[in-house]
């Protein structure tokens, strides 16, 4: 029997997110910088590399895989490797095969997507703006990524829209967002912008937007009714009763939520991130090259979460940043 992954502070471990590329199509201001340089593709995990790694993970109680970046959909043959990982859904041992993406490759994928057992697409999208699109994202097209939607929803899987709630952004489209969303039976998500990356020019104190306010005037057209949490992610969901819609709130300022934390994460790299707030990391690359005998791999894994720690420090309460973590979110995938 294997030994299912639990932390130090009796958390469960089931649900792994992994980045499969640090490439991306898009630059969004809080999550890259313009100039990345991005890793040379031998440093990369293989698809088998990968495939060996998180069925490992699933042996040992993983029940929720997300891929992620980067952008997961420029990674070549990464259909292949969805293909795969599906076996696992198959056998019962997977719950939820998914991915979080930028939208930008949806209406090529999208198919093959659901053919390869996927129901649920997360895609990140903070305006609906054409121009904001192109600022935030520094050169991408709002169009392709609409197009991708629909896509998606015409292959018959499930839309989350994740929007990065920003001050003076996107403050002003809290309603249209809302609204388009309802109109296409969208799931919405809205995220606390958190401290992580080299900020360079960026005023992350002035763009962050607390989402009790958000919450606070979101209430003052609907009716909101909490939901019980249902995706195993870290949203706390309403409904809104007028409409039915689902919204989600991401807090990891106002309501830390690490208490519940059930996740770990892989980087393109092979190492292995227990917390998205913090630094520490262990390497599961090395362990994974040096022995075929998954019973090493296993205990490298056992190994992580053993120091996988309590939560993050991130905190703007003192009109300062504090917990601020040096790599850009892109590298863990979110
Ligand atoms: P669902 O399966 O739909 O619940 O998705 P999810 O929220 O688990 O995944 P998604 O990729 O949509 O995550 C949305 C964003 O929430 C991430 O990109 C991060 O910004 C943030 N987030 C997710 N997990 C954590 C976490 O463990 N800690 C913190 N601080 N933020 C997280
Ligand atoms: N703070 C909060 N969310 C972020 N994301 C990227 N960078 C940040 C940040 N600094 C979100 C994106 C996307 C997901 C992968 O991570 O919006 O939905
Ligand atoms: Fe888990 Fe760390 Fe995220 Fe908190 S910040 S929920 S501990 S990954």
């Amino acid at each position: 029997m294997n030994v299912p992954l639990i932390d130090p502070f009796a958390r469960a471990i089931e649900y792994l997110r992994v980045s499969v590329t640090d490439r991306c199509d898009f630059r969004c201001v809080y999550c890259m910088s313009e100039n990345m340089t991005f890793l040379p593709k031998k440093e990369l995990l293989t698809l088998e590399e990968l495939d060996r790694l998180c069925s490992a993970f699933i042996r040992l109680g993983v029940k929720k895989l997300r891929i992620t970046g980067g952008e997961p959909l420029v990674r070549r043959d990464i259909m292949t490797f969805f293909r795969s990982m599906s076996r696992h859904l198959d056998s019962g041992a997977l719950r939820e095969l998914t991915l979080t993406t930028n939208g930008s490759q949806l209406a090529r994928f999208a198919d093959d997507l659901y053919a390869a057992g996927i129901r649920r697409v997360n895609v990140s999208l903070d305006t609906l703006d054409d121009e904001k699109f192109a600022k935030i994202t520094r050169w991408g097209r709002l169009n392709q990524v609409l197009n991708g939607i629909d896509a998606a929803q015409k292959a018959g899987l499930r839309i989350k829209i994740n929007t990065v709630a920003l001050k003076g952004f996107n403050e002003d489209e809290l309603f249209t967002l809302t609204d388009w969303c309802a109109a296409r039976d969208i799931d919405l998500t809205f995220i606390e912008v958190m401290p992580m990356g080299d900020l360079g020019n960026e005023d992350r104190l002035g763009q962050y937007w607390a989402l009790d306010d958000l919450r606070g005037r979101l209430a003052e057209r609907f009716a909101l009714t909490d939901l019980p949490d249902n995706t195993g992610g870290p949203a706390r969901y309403v409904r809104l009763e007028e409409t039915g819609q689902k919204i989600g709130f991401i807090t990891p300022l106002t309501h830390n939520f690490c208490e519940s934390c059930n996740r770990v994460r892989i980087t393109c790299t092979g190492e292995i991130y227990t917390c998205l707030g913090q630094e520490g990391h262990s390497d599961l690359r090395g362990p994974l090259r040096a022995s075929e005998a998954d019973a090493d791999l296993e205990q490298a894994i056992h190994a992580a979460i053993a120091l996988k720690p309590k939560g993050h420090d991130f905190d703007y309460s003192r009109q300062q940043i504090d917990g601020q973590v040096s790599r850009h979110m892109s590298h863990t995938g979110g």
